[in-house]
Order: structure tokens, then sequence, then C-alpha cells
């Protein structure tokens, strides 16, 4: 059981020399987004994969992905993504905790809000994260994205594998 909802992480700066720009993470294949359910509604949101142009996640390079070996001691996958939307309120699918490290808010006043598993519509916590600074989320508690605007948010997500075999 994790007790927080979201904390900084003392992972250090990720030295620009290991970064791609968002205009060179634009230039990437993106991964192709497996459908999931809603966990409120139950709905099953989309086909076998979805194309999701406001949402994007695309591989890390080689120079970063050895970076963060060097800063974890356990096995890890690690993403580049790319919002031009507000996020509704979900769980992440497969995983409860996710280490995030914003390289570009996409606007002002982006805010991660967090809501209570049982009462949906109680917003139990929020924060404005700050761009270059890790986190831990407990993405297994009901989250949300939300701002006037949001255009090339540009973060770096990171989870955590668990061997369960
Ligand atoms: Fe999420």
């Amino acid at each position: 059981m994790k007790n927080f909802l979201f904390k900084p992480a003392n992972f250090g700066i990720i030295p620009e020399d290991a970064l791609l720009s968002i205009d060179q993470v634009k230039q990437l294949t993106p991964i192709a987004l497996v459908a999931r359910k809603d966990y409120l509604s139950n709905e099953i949101i989309a086909g076998e994969t979805i194309d999701t142009p406001n949402y994007r996640v695309y591989n890390a390079n080689p120079e970063l992905t050895a970076y963060l070996e060097t800063i974890f001691n356990f096995k890890f996958t690690a993403f580049y993504h790319i919002i031009n939307t507000n996020l509704e309120k979900h769980i992440d699918p497969g995983r409860t905790l996710g280490i995030n490290y914003l390289l570009s808010s996409g606007g002002s006043n982006v805010t991660t809000e967090f809501y209570d598993k049982q009462e949906p519509d109680r917003l139990i916590g929020s924060i404005v994260f700050p761009e270059r600074q890790w986190y831990m989320l407990n993405v297994s508690v009901p989250h949300a994205v939300t701002a006037d605007s949001i255009v090339d948010r540009f973060a770096i997500a990171i989870t955590p594998v668990t061997r369960i075999f």
C-alpha cells in the first residue's frame, strides 16, 4: 500500500545531453497505445490500438536510457509523453507507481488532481508539478490533469518493472 499521492524524489537533474528536444521526439514514431477499460464507466475505450493525436508516447532515446540506468537500481521502462489535452479522471492501467520528470509544463497552472477511490468526486490532493524535478505518483488513485489550455506538455514517464514470475 502506498501512503502518498505524490512526492518529490531525489534522483537529481537529467543532463541536457541525454535528452531529446520536443521537436526531435515528434520526429519519432509514437508507440501504439493499447485500448483499456474506463474504470468509472467500465466501458472499453477503443479497439485494439488507438491513435490519440493529443496524447502520444515515444520510447526514450538510448542516451537517456543509459543515463537512467546509472541512477535507478531497478528495472524500468522509460517513455517521453507529449500531451495536448486535459486528461479525464482515470487510474493507470497496469501500474500503481509512476515516476515522472516534467520537461515542459504545457501551460500555466496545469494541475494534477487526485480523487478519492471510494468517492471519485472528492478531491483529495492537487499539485502543479515543477519542471525538471522527479516526482513519484500513486497512479492507482484516480487522477486528472486540468488546465485552461495544455499545449505540448512534455514529460518523461518511468515505470518500475516488477518481476512477477
Ligand atoms: Fe495517469
